[in-house]
């Protein structure tokens, strides 16, 4: 009887993983409001322009609200209601923009922008639903070598023109020191030819 226990806890575990399914479905969609975060986690660099990507879908006028946590506290980001305002904090103003979809996007992150950001949406009967998104910002230690590289080369190359050039003044400068020397000298023996004549 070995296999058939085999075949029922089996059809116990799939009907155990399909209820625990149904069940976070149903945690995540109370009272009509969904919330999807495609991507959880982001890395960016220091300067870039990220998008915390999300999708909500409610069957009434919802809330929007964007919170960064991180080492340095809690700040509130930016709070909208769909088709009715729009409130960005004083400090992420000219930063922040704001998506139908419930996303928003921020520019020229920096280190300090690295955190977790909490998306709460809220219906307009109470219930409501949260997403996280952890954003990781890194400092561009390979743009600065390159750029470095890049600088290093240049001089290199100018320095090499410019011995190039200096080499090149100094064949010219003794060439015209030759050139004047073989007239000076031609018109001396001339003047001495005449002065020979003369006597
Ligand atoms: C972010 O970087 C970490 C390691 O630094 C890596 O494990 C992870 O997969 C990256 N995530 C994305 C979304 O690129
Ligand atoms: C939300 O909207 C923005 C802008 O239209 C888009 O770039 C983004 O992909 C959307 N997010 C999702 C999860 O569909
Ligand atoms: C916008 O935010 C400020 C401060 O957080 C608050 O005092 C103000 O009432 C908010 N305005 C709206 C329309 O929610």
């Amino acid at each position: 009887m070995r296999p058939l226990q085999g075949c029922r806890g089996r059809g116990v575990v799939v009907g155990t993983v399909t209820l625990c399914l149904a069940a976070g479905w149903a945690l995540q969609t109370p009272g009509g409001v969904s919330l999807v975060v495609p991507q959880p986690s982001i890395n960016a660099t220091v300067a870039q322009n990220i998008l915390l990507s999300v999708e909500y879908s409610c069957r009434g006028v919802a809330t929007i609200e964007w919170k960064h946590v991180s080492s340095w506290g809690t700040t509130k980001i930016v709070e909208w209601k769909s088709g009715n305002y729009v409130n960005i904090s004083t400090v992420y103003k000219d930063r922040v923009t704001t998506f139908e979809n419930g996303s928003i996007q921020l520019l020229n992150v920096g280190m300090r922008d690295a955190g977790y950001y909490f998306i709460t949406v809220t219906e307009e009967h109470g219930a409501n639903t949260y997403g996280t998104i952890v954003v990781n910002v890194y400092e561009i230690i390979y743009e600065d070598l390159h750029f470095v590289a890049v600088l290093f080369t240049f001089l290199a190359a100018v320095s090499a023109i410019l011995v190039c050039f200096m080499w090149l003044c100094n064949k010219s400068l003794h060439l015209f020191q030759k050139k004047m020397t073989h007239k000076l000298t031609a018109s001396t023996t001339e003047e001495i030819e005449l002065e020979t004549i003369e006597c």
